[in-house]
Formats: C-alpha cells, structure tokens, sequence
C-alpha cells in the first residue's frame, strides 16, 4: 500500500493545531479501541510539548472488553493516563472527567480547558457532543481546526474547545495502514477491497474463529474466497448468469466488522509484538 498524504497540508495542520494547543491545560488524543497503537498519532509529542496528556481509547463498545483492559493497563505501566470509552453511550465518562480533573491547569481561578485530537473517524466529534451535550456535529473530517475557536462550557470547572484537532495517520508498516483501512479512517478509494476482506478474514478465523460462523454460518476454516462465497450464497448475492456476487459480499463483510454487526472484537493486543500483523506486513498486499 503506498498512501501519499499532502506534506504541505500536514505542516499547516500541525501548525494550527500547535497553536490551539496553547491555550489548553489538556489534550484528549482519541484513538480507536480496537486497535490503539496503529491509530494513535505518532508525532504527538512533539505538537503537545508539555501538556498533560489523557490517551481515550473510544469505540470501547466494539472492541474486546478483555483486550481493552490490556491496553489500559499497557498504558498505565508506560506511565500514560489512559480511559475507555463509548463516546455515542457516554460510558466511561465519570473516569474520563477525572482524569480531566486531576490534571495539572495553568490559573488557578479560569475554568480548566481541553483539546481532543486524532486522526478520522476515531469519534472526536462525537465526544465533544456528547462531553458537551451538543446535539449536532459542526465539524467534518476536514484535516487541521478549520473555524474560528469557540470555548464549549461542559461545566463550571471545564471548557471544552468546540473543534477537533484532526491529523491524519502517519505509516510506514503496511499492517497499520490496513488496521487503519479495515476501522474506515483510509478512503475506501484507495484500497483493494477485496484483499482486504481476505486478510479480515485470515484474522477471524485465527482470533476470532466462531464469529464467521455465528454471523454468516460459515466455518473459519475454509479458504478465505470461498468464505465470501458462502457469505453471498447465503445472502443470495446473485449476479446475472446466476454467479455469486463476491463484490457485494466483501462489502456486507467489511461494513459489518465496521458496525460491530460481528460482534466486539480488537485488531491488535499489547503483548503481540509479532505474530499475525508481522506477516501481513511483509507481504505485497493492497
Ligand atoms: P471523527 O470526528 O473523529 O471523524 O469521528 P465521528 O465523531 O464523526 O465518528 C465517526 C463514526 O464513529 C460515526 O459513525 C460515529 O457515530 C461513530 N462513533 C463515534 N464514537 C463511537 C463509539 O464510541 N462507539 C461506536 N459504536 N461508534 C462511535 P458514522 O456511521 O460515520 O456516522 P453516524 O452513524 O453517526 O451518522
């Protein structure tokens, strides 16, 4: 996969975003439950500089609870704050606003004020909305703050501002670039979708073999196209000349995993620096 972003576009993102960062006492770096690493920003600290950090790993909701409870405590033990959420369910708020209290504030006597950054579809507005309880989205997937600040009050002791910090993900590994692709924060566009349901369902069946069964009545163990042919012989994705319709069935697949339609499940766990992801990596896929 070979993703080429706007290094121009990226510098004036980053700068603009530095620059709000100035006036927050905390930022909030949203990153995706299901796979935290691959989503998070990897030059992050050098636009934070010095402000306290909480890592909120959202979309709590559709990733393994048990995986989750790894990561938070991975974190912990790198010395980083860190909280599951459900920004759409608001769970994991009380733990989140805490956390937001206990970091450090520049006066004493102003309310405290926070950022949230992160890459697309990670649910940054969402959470503002909800910490806000704002009821619509202002803000589109437009890199970098694109309007003019304004302070959202959440309480007496807290603003929020209104406009998310978005970057986008930063690659070399091309198994992070299809974590990224599979969770929808790439254009589908650029990818080759059909590859990518193929190794979504290589990762199934070694990780999660009994959710192919349960969704689509197929067993995990059989060959990956004939997975998506079973999946379209059992939706009834039929082309004219009575062919299976594997387009169709590549596309139920990948959005359901998106929608958690298979039930909650993670894309990667703290203690597997290599296994499954590693070989992908090295293959010429998407
Ligand atoms: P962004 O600003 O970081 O780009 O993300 P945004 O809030 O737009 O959220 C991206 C998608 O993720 C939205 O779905 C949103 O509803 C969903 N989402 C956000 N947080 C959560 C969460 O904690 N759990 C779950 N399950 N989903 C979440 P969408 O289909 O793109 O739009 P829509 O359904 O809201 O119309």
């Amino acid at each position: 996969m070979d993703i080429q972003w706007y290094p121009g576009h990226m510098v004036k993102t980053k700068k603009m975003i530095k620059q709000h960062i100035k006036l927050v006492d905390v930022v909030l770096e949203l990153v995706d439950a299901r796979a935290p690493l691959s989503t998070h920003l990897p030059d992050i600290d050098s636009l934070v500089g010095s402000k306290d950090v909480i890592t909120v790993l959202n979309k709590a909701d559709l990733a393994d609870k048990g995986v989750t409870e790894s990561w938070i405590k991975f974190f912990k033990e790198q010395g980083f704050q860190a909280v599951a959420v459900d920004a759409l369910r608001k769970s994991g708020f009380k733990r989140l606003f805490s956390l937001i209290e206990s970091a450090k504030k520049k006066t004493i006597l102003a309310p405290k004020r926070c950022m949230i950054i992160g890459i697309p579809n990670v649910g940054k507005s969402s959470l503002i909305n909800q910490m806000a309880r704002r009821k619509s989205a202002k803000t589109g997937d437009k890199p970098g703050v694109t309007r003019s600040k304004m302070w959202l009050k959440v309480s007496d002791r807290l603003e929020l501002l209104d406009t998310p910090g978005i970057l986008w993900p930063k690659f070399d590994d091309k198994a992070v670039g299809i974590k990224l692709a599979l969770l929808g924060s790439i254009k589908e566009e650029l990818l080759d979708l059909q590859q990518l349901a193929v190794i979504l369902i290589k990762y199934l069946s070694i990780y999660y073999p009994d959710r192919l069964k349960l969704r689509y009545d197929v067993d995990a163990s059989i060959p990956p196209m004939k997975v998506l042919e079973k999946i379209a012989q059992s939706r009834g994705f039929l082309q004219s000349g009575g062919t299976y319709d594997i387009e169709r069935s590549v596309k139920t697949l990948l959005n359901e995993f998106r929608q958690g339609k298979l039930g909650p499940l993670s894309l990667e766990k703290p203690e597997e620096k290599e296994g499954f992801w590693a070989g992908i990596s090295n293959q010429d896929i998407v």
